[in-house]
């Protein structure tokens, strides 16, 4: 593709030493062929990373793109979850999702949400029993606060590499970012472009003064804070838009206004 942008190419450094790309791309409710044409784009695009998951229905559509997109395996940062009522099936479901994505191995499986009880604690230790035997090159949680976090660390004697939580500009919490830093977890946003944030009078207030989308805006935004984002979208034009954050930098002054949308 000749227009395609730079997709920007920074990195998060897991506690194991991987590395996983702050931009990503986001599968969440696109299936079928739609979810083969979008992540083929992307892969096209320059992403090197994509979300996906066990309820998502599409990693087969995920992994067909990804095999037939020529960019090589070892490229591409592949994560994809598990959802509580596959405790005690963890690894099967695991293998199943292997099988679908034409992998040996992804790069992230998530918990998608925490279970009830002490069954987070068991689906923990058999994510633990995953990374052991190389199905899983790195695990994490998704949808836990800090005291779960603790919680599974403590449980299983191994923290979470990445917590993947809702996140954009309206919803910054200084002290949710302080504390995934301060546990070595990196903190990865979903639905960034979602709940009202591309439509924000101040965030649109800044796109049209720095002649970017208000998109752009907001994943710049979570760029400058190292903190990975994964937009999703069915659109080409829009997939490559997205991507597109590369050639400006938000001031100090943007950042801290944009910060304070999350009133905390
Ligand atoms: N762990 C979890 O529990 C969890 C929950 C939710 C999401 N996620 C992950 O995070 C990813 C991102 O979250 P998300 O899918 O909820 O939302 P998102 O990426 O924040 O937003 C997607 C929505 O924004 C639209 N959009 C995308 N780019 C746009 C642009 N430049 N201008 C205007 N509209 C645009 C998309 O429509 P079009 O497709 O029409 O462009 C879609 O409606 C998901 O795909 C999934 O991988 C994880």
């Amino acid at each position: 593709m000749t227009d395609a942008p730079a997709v920007p190419d920074a990195t998060a450094t897991l506690t194991n030493g991987a590395r996983m790309p702050l931009l990503g791309f986001g599968t969440w409710q696109i299936k079928g062929e739609d979810a083969v044409r979008a992540t083929s784009a992307a892969l096209e695009t320059g992403y090197r990373h994509l979300d996906t998951a066990t309820i998502y229905g599409n990693e087969g559509e995920v992994g067909r793109a990804l095999a037939e997109s020529g960019v090589r395996r070892d490229e591409v940062f592949l994560t994809t979850k598990c959802p509580p009522n596959r405790a005690g099936r963890e690894l099967d479901t695991l293998r199943r999702s292997l099988d679908l994505l034409q992998t040996d191995q992804v790069d992230l499986w998530l918990v998608h949400w925490p279970a009830n009880g002490s069954t987070t604690l068991s689906m923990w230790q058999a994510f633990v029993e995953a990374q052991e035997s190389g199905l899983a090159r790195s695990i994490g949680v998704s949808n836990f606060d800090a005291a779960l976090v603790d919680e599974v660390t403590a449980s299983a004697g191994v923290a979470p590499a990445v917590n993947q939580i809702e996140w954009s500009p309206l919803l910054f919490d200084a002290g949710v970012l302080a504390a995934h830093r301060s546990r070595d977890v990196v903190l990865e946003g979903y639905s960034a472009l979602r709940g009202g944030s591309l439509e924000h009078p101040v965030i649109v207030e800044i796109a049209d003064r720095t002649g970017r989308t208000p998109a752009q805006v907001i994943i710049r935004w979570h760029l400058q804070h190292q903190v990975v984002v994964i937009p999703k979208s069915a659109s080409p034009e829009r997939i490559r838009s997205n991507a597109d954050v590369g050639g400006f930098t938000l001031s100090d002054e943007d950042m801290a206004i944009l910060d304070s949308l999350g009133g905390r």
